[in-house]
């Protein structure tokens, strides 16, 4: 099995390059060997039967005053590879996110529930699933929801730094979500992607993230507890902490429908952070 692999030096990126290695011959591209915005034919001579797109634009504030950028990498990119992947027939895999979502739902969101962005980073990617679905590729769009992983630009490496910099932490408390690793996330799909049956799938979407729920500063506690950080920790609401873009309340994915279909489900955020840490320390 040959698996293309964009955005390898991303957190889920650089995670799925090891986790996909044992399933075939991984050809995996950082942005200089394969540039989503100029694809050329890269995609067709590497003749993938899968294609995972673990590259993206991520910078969810800054898409706020860019969101051509935005548009350009998580739509109308996403448009081309999903095209690439029909004409090759190639399974697709990407990513996507809560941020799809306003979070106004009480409870976790599924995969059905009306969708309606609150920025432009979240229209963006709800662009790019769109073009998937409509494309007639086949594909697995995973929804996932707060990564952080030991690579990479992330909320626990700012906790621990800030913590170590910083007289106090303020950090926002009315925001709600299962902060999922890059690493859960990679062997999941890894997990899909070695069922016999699935690189014939039609595949479809899936949320994906960690069991629990807790809120930035539930997060930020357990960084700091984990850690042995002893930097006192502020709550603050989300309007106490402005920032460009602005995020959904709720962030829970409901992730049953993954569990049915693949037998598995994410473990608990808590026992994903000790792994992380397990592996930074
Ligand atoms: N981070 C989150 O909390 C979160 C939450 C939900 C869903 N997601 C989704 O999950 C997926 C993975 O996210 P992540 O956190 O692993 O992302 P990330 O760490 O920000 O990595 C993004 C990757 O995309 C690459 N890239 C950017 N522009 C590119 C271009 N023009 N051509 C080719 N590659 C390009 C980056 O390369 P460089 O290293 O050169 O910049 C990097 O390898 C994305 O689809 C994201 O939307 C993320």
């Amino acid at each position: 099995m040959r698996i293309l692999l964009t955005g390898r030096t991303g957190q889920v990126g650089s995670a799925l390059e090891l986790s996909l290695a044992p399933l075939g011959k991984v050809i995996a591209f950082d942005r200089q060997g394969l540039d989503l915005l100029s694809i050329g034919d890269t995609i067709a001579k590497a003749r993938p039967d899968i294609i995972v797109n673990a590259a993206a634009y991520t910078a969810v504030d800054r898409a706020e005053r860019e969101p051509d950028m935005a548009l350009a990498l998580n739509a109308r990119a996403v448009e081309k590879l999903a095209r690439e992947a029909k004409s090759l027939d190639a399974l697709l895999v990407h990513f996507s996110t809560d941020y799809v979502f306003d979070g106004e739902k009480p409870t976790p969101y599924v995969e059905t529930d009306a969708v309606s962005p609150l920025n432009v980073y979240g229209q963006s990617k709800l662009e790019g699933e769109r073009a998937i679905a409509s494309s007639g590729c086949r594909y697995f769009i995973f929804r996932t929801s707060w990564i952080y992983g030991p690579a990479g630009r992330n909320f626990l490496h700012a906790i621990i730094a800030a913590a170590k910099t910083q007289p106090r932490l303020r950090v926002v408390d009315d925001q709600r979500g299962a902060p999922t690793s890059s690493e859960a996330i990679a062997g999941a799909v890894a997990h899909v992607l070695s069922r016999a049956d699935t690189a014939k799938t039609a595949g479809g979407l899936y949320h994906l993230s960690a069991g629990g729920a807790t809120t930035w500063h539930g997060f930020a506690s357990a960084i700091l507890q984990s850690t042995g950080l002893k930097t006192p920790l502020v709550a603050v609401r989300s309007d106490e902490y402005p920032v460009a873009a602005k995020r959904p309340k709720n962030s829970l994915l409901d992730n049953s429908k993954f569990g049915t279909a693949f037998g598995l489900s994410l473990p608990d955020w808590r026992q994903g952070l000790a792994a992380v840490l397990a592996a930074i320390h």
